[in-house]
Formats: C-alpha cells, structure tokens, sequence
C-alpha cells in the first residue's frame, strides 16, 4: 500500500530555534500512519536530519543543482544533501521556475540528479492564474509533466506535487472538483508514459493554501496522496492536525 505524504516546505524561513518544531512535530506523531517530510532551508538539513535521526520525520532540501560538484557558487548538489542526512529534495517549485527561471528541463535534469544521489524527487507542476482563466490548465500541467519528469521513474524515486501558483501564500484554494480534475488527469498521463502500476504507485501532492481548516476535505478528493505545504508547516501547531487529517484518510 502506498504511503500517503504529509510534506512541508519551510522556504525561506526558519533559523536554529525553530527545529524545537520538529521535536514537537515529533512527539505529536510518534507511531504516524502516513510519512512525515519536512524541508527545511539548506542550512538546517543537516542539524534538522540529526534530530530526526532514526525516527519516523524524514528531511528534504528544497532544490539542489543538476550537476554532481563543480564551479557553481552559491548552489547544493543532490550528493551534498544526501550526506547532510536529507531522503527527499524538491524540484521545481513555481518560485524556483519563478525567481530562477527554471525551465522544464531543468528541473527534469535536477530530478535526474536528486534520484541518481538516491534522493526521492518532489518534482512541482502548476498553472499560472492567466493560465487557468484562459483554460490552458490541463494542457499546461501536461507540458509541465512531459518536460519535467525523467524516464524510468517509480513510485519511491519520484512523488509529484500539483501547486496552482494563485493558491500558493494567497488563502485562495481551487474547488475539490478542480484538484481532482487535475490529479485524475495526472494519473492519467503518468500511466500512458509509465504504465498503470507505476502511475498507481506514485504518490500525487496537492499544494497550495492548504491548513488544518480545509485538510481533511482535501484529502478526501479521489488521487489525492497527500500534501506539500508551505505556511502551515512553519509551526507543529499548524502542521500537525494537517498531518492528523492525512492519518485519518489513510
Ligand atoms: P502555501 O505554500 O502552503 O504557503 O500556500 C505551498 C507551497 O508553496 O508549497
């Protein structure tokens, strides 16, 4: 049985204080029933890895470059987050394609990267507002899964979230039929590239404005194997009954 995912996505926030979240975060779910992935920025992977050491909270970086080593200041291979205790990374994240211009290929190239260290890849697909107004949705998430998925993947290399950019850090949240039509369609695509028990076996992400208020409804929507969040995944008294609605879907 595939595993649902609770995932948070710290951003640009969080200095050594806040790993006492992670303890909480903890001691709230010592037996989960889902998994439990926390990305903290790349300056707490390693102490952040350390204190989940052996339990059920697994660690991811939040992107890490294409490349294995070499002349790229300021950036972190995959290899580098391996050995700083991480199991997952995100690739791809709107504000990465965003901020960093990061095309399909990239972020294909990123995934390559993460699964070749032996990191599960959370590759980020999602469509613009504009997008969605001009009903360019479906074909937009389709371009974005055919350029930035990798060949050969599985359902423990690779998870994939959907994350509409209006719905990230904006309060706004799409329709439950507007995640499922999306997640169906992403299976979909996943079994004519994959094959049906691959696409069955990967794990399909909702992210955007998600909290403990509309959790549960979330989960409920069919092809929905969990959450990727940002804001509410800040604090373990966010988190955690976010986590707790994923318990109780599974
Ligand atoms: P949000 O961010 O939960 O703060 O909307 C989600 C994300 O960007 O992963």
């Amino acid at each position: 049985m595939k595993r649902k995912l609770a995932a948070g996505n710290w951003k640009m926030n969080g200095t050594g204080a806040d790993l006492a979240e992670l303890a909480r975060l903890v001691s709230a779910h010592p037996d989960p029933a889902c998994e439990i992935l926390i990305c903290p920025p790349a300056t707490l992977v390693h102490r952040a890895a350390g204190l989940s050491q052996g339990g059920t909270l697994k660690i991811g970086g939040q992107d890490c470059h294409a490349a294995q080593s070499g002349a790229h200041t300021g950036d972190i291979s995959a290899d580098m987050l391996r050995d700083a205790g991480a199991s997952h990374v995100i690739t791809g994240h709107s504000e990465r394609r965003q901020d960093h211009g990061e095309s399909d290929a990239a972020v294909r190239a990123k995934s390559e990267a993460a699964i070749a260290a032996g990191l599960v890849a959370v590759i980020c697909v999602g469509e613009s507002l504009e997008q969605r107004e001009a009903g360019q949705t479906l074909a937009v998430i389709g371009s974005q899964l055919e350029g930035s998925i990798p060949d050969g993947i599985t359902g423990d290399s690779v998870v994939i979230a959907y994350e509409p950019i209006w719905a990230i850090g904006t309060g706004k949240v799409p329709t439950v039929e507007q995640i499922g039509e999306v997640h169906g369609f992403m299976r979909d695509r996943l079994a004519e590239r994959f094959g049906r028990s691959v696409a069955g076996a990967i794990r399909l992400l909702y992210g955007g404005s998600v909290k403990a208020a509309n959790a549960a409804e979330i989960f409920a929507v069919g092809d929905v194997d969990g959450a990727l969040v940002g804001g509410a995944s800040l604090t373990a008294e966010d988190f955690s009954p976010i986590v707790a609605a994923l318990e109780a879907s599974s």
